[in-house]
């Protein structure tokens, strides 16, 4: 039985009690390698899906597994620790107004440019930073699809990342298990449907989305320069200062008038105003 101390000192379950001290630990733990806050709300969370991880690894405390991360100096535990930290909540086209937007005012006049550029070098780059489970870069590569039809004569790639390396390897998978996933016209288009309901992408978009996982804070072994970048609904989870330099690195990371989306709840309002111009809602182009 769950139980949450009144005193607000402490949360037990099936006796593992989370202490001040070692929720303190962790929140500046996680905050360090991810930039993830966890404030005080985020308490109960942290408890549940931590919970687990002590069993698993038969521990009696808290405190034995802020031991156990305090001296983990090959980062062993980290990975376990930021999976179960992380939350993946995504959808295909979350947002649909930024896949319109990257087919009729971005991919359309792309294509058109390089029609007309005669340069041969057709090279398209998008990134989707905090990619989670895949269906933020499925449904990119879907948009690709359908603005750019004979876009295997494009040399185009679509980069996911995602510090949780659980969702990485889910990503790589493409395959879903939600019926309602499927009610999208273009997810049926793409995707092969199974008798249980489940689906899977099709080949085609499997080859142009490339999972790695990255972690947004550390450095990005990444070459060349994105024309647009889907970073939704992960910095929500960071401080202004956090956001501020990594919002100036993707900056530095697109190509002059690249393409920023950014989640339903986020701005770049007095976060990085002097590089991007808002163009359209939560939709951004790189100005310097
Ligand atoms: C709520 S999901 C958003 C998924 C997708 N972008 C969308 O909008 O549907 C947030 C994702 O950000 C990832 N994330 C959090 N901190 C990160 C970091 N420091 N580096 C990379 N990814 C991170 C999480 O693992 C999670 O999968």
């Amino acid at each position: 039985m769950t139980q949450k101390k009144t005193a607000g000192k402490a949360f037990e379950s099936q006796n593992y009690i989370l202490m001040d001290s070692d929720f303190h630990f962790i929140s500046q733990f996680v905050h360090d390698r991810v930039g993830i806050v966890l404030n005080a709300e985020k308490r109960t969370m942290v408890h549940t899906r931590l919970v687990r991880r002590l069993r698993a690894l038969n521990l009696k405390t808290f405190k034995e597994y802020c031991d156990l991360l305090a001296s983990d100096t090959k980062d062993h535990e980290l990975p376990y620790l930021i999976n179960a930290i992380t939350t993946n909540l995504t959808r295909f086209f979350r947002e649909q107004h930024h896949f319109d937007h990257l087919q009729n005012d971005v991919l359309v006049p792309f294509v058109r440019q390089m029609n007309a550029s005669m340069s041969g070098h057709k090279h398209l780059r998008i990134w989707s930073a905090g990619c989670s489970t895949g269906e933020e870069p499925y449904s990119i590569a879907m948009t690709l699809c359908e603005a750019i039809p004979n876009i295997a004569q494009y040399d185009a790639r679509i980069l996911a990342t995602d510090v949780d390396t659980n969702v990485i390897a889910h990503g790589k998978l493409g395959r879903y298990k939600e019926k309602n996933e499927i009610t999208h016209d273009l997810v049926k288009k793409y995707c092969h449907v199974y008798d249980d309901q489940s689906i899977e992408m099709n080949e085609s978009l499997k080859n142009l989305v490339h999972f790695k996982p990255l972690n947004l804070i550390s450095d990005w072994p990444i070459q060349g320069k994105f024309h647009a970048i889907f970073c939704r609904n992960v910095v929500i989870y960071f401080d202004k200062k956090t956001q501020m330099i990594l919002f100036d690195r993707m900056a530095d990371a697109m190509v002059d008038g690249g393409w920023l989306y950014i989640g339903h709840s986020e701005t770049l309002h007095q976060i990085c105003d002097d590089r991007f111009r808002l163009i359209g809602r939560t939709i951004y182009q790189k100005v310097k």
